[in-house]
C-alpha cells in the first residue's frame, strides 16, 4: 500500500477532505493531537479499527481511545455520563484529559476489545478536530507507532513506523505536549488515574474532591524489569537504562561502560547535559521545566540507532506535575535501574 502524505495540511483545505474520504473508505489515517500523533479509523465500522490493529501490530485485547469533536458525540457512545465525567469534560476538554464510561455498545466491538466500558477524549489540535467534524464520525486513535515503539511526535515518526502500512498521514508538525493523554476512569465512585498524561494529578486535584492513581502503577514501577520485557513499551533501539543519582554518580556510570567497551548514547536535561563530556548526547531540556522535557522525550527516545549505540543512559526526573507521565513511560521503556545509595 503506498501511503500518502498530506504535507503543511491546513485546517480548511483539500488535505483533511482527502483524509476523511479515505477514512470513510475504512482506510486509516495517521493526524496530530497536542500531545502524539494517532492512528485514525471510524470507530463505528469494525473492519476499520481492523485495520489499526493490523497497521500497528497491536494486541487485541488492549482497547483503543475514541476521538470526538463535541460532547454530542460523546452522548451517542455511552449510556449516561456521569456528573463527575461532565465536569471533567467542561474542564479539560478539548485536551489531553481520556474518560473511561460505560460504553452504550454503538462503537464497533473490537475498539473496547470487549469490554463494557469505553474510553473518550476530544483532543486539542486544529487538524485532528476539522477531520473530526468532517468525517462526521468518531474515530479509534491509538498512537500510530509500531506497538512496542515510542509513540510518535512528529509526522516523520510516523512515517519511519507505519510507512507502506497506512493510508495516509496528515503532516501537522511537531505535537506539543509529547506525551499521552491522561486515562482517567469515571465508572467508579472516586475517579481513578489508568496513565498519567498531559493533564495532572494536581490539574484534577483542583476540581475533584478526590482522585486515586491506580496502584498497578506504582508496583509496575517498582518490580524489576524481567529482561523477557525488554522491548514491549515505547522502546527505543538500543536499551534503555535510568540512573537515579548525583551528577558524579551519572559521570561514573557513562565511563564505567565506556571503558568496558560499550557504545553509551546519553538522554540528559540540559543542567546534566552541561556537566557531562560525552559525544553522543541528546538534551531533552531543563530540569526546570518538565512540560519542555515531556515534550522532546519520546523524539530523542528514537534519535539513539543500535548501529552506533549499544546502551543508552538517562536520567531519572521528579514526580510531580507531567514528570509522573515522564517517569511511568521511561520506566516502561527502560530494561533496568541503577541508583545511587
Ligand atoms: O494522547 C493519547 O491518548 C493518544 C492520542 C493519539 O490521542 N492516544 C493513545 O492511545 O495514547 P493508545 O491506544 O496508545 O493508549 C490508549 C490507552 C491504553 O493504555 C488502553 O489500554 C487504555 O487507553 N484504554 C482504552 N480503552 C480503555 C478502557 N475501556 N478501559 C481501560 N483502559 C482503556
Ligand atoms: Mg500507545
Amino acid at each position: 500500500m503506498e501511503t500518502k502524505v498530506w504535507n503543511e495540511a491546513i485546517e480548511f483545505d483539500s488535505s483533511i477532505k482527502e483524509a476523511a474520504q479515505f477514512l470513510l473508505n475504512k482506510q486509516v489515517v495517521a493526524f496530530p493531537t497536542e500531545t502524539v500523533y494517532g492512528l485514525g479509523a471510524d470507530a463505528t465500522q469494525e473492519a476499520a479499527v481492523q485495520r489499526i490493529f493490523e497497521a500497528k501490530g497491536r494486541p487485541s485485547d488492549n482497547p483503543l481511545i475514541v476521538h470526538v469533536a463535541d460532547k454530542d458525540q460523546v452522548e451517542k457512545l455511552v449510556h449516561v455520563i456521569p456528573p463527575i465525567a461532565r465536569q471533567l469534560m467542561d474542564e479539560f476538554w478539548p485536551g489531553p484529559l481520556t474518560i473511561i464510561m460505560e460504553s452504550n455498545g454503538s462503537a464497533a466491538e473490537n475498539v473496547t476489545a470487549g469490554l463494557s466500558t469505553i474510553a473518550i477524549r476530544m483532543p486539542d489540535h486544529p487538524l485532528a478536530l476539522a477531520l473530526l467534524r468532517t468525517t462526521d464520525r468518531p474515530l479509534a486513535a491509538p498512537s500510530a507507532n509500531r506497538s512496542g515503539r515510542p509513540s510518535p511526535t512528529t509526522a516523520e515518526h510516523v512515517f519511519q513506523d507505519l510507512n507502506g502500512r497506512i493510508a495516509g498521514i496528515l503532516n501537522g508538525g511537531p505535537t506539543g505536549v509529547g506525551v499521552e493523554s491522561t486515562v482517567v476512569d469515571c465508572t467508579t465512585e472516586i475517579p481513578v488515574i489508568l496513565r498519567p498524561g498531559g493533564v495532572t494529578k494536581e490539574n484534577l486535584e483542583q476540581v475533584l474532591p478526590e482522585v486515586i492513581i491506580d496502584p498497578a502503577l506504582a508496583n509496575e514501577a517498582q518490580s524489576p524489569k524481567s529482561p523477557g520485557m525488554k522491548y514491549t513499551h515505547y522502546a527505543p533501539e538500543a536499551p534503555l537504562w535510568l540512573v537515579d543519582g548525583e551528577e558524579d554518580f551519572f559521570h561514573d556510570q557513562m565511563e564505567k561502560l565506556s571503558k568496558q567497551g560499550y557504545r553509551v548514547g546519553v538522554i540528559a536535561s540540559d543542567q546534566l547535559a552541561a556537566q557531562l563530556k560525552h559525544a553522543s548526547l541528546i538534551t531533552c531540556g531543563s530540569r526546570e521545566n518538565l512540560a519542555q522535557i515531556a515534550e522532546r522525550l519520546y523524539g530523542a527516545l528514537r534519535e539513539f540507532k543500535k548501529a552506533d549505540i549499544d546502551i543508552i543512559l538517562c536520567e531519572t526526573f521528579p514526580e510531580t506535575g507531567v514528570g509522573a507521565a515522564i517517569m511511568n513511560r521511561l520506566t516502561k521503556a527502560a530494561v533496568k535501574k541503577i541508583k545511587q545509595y
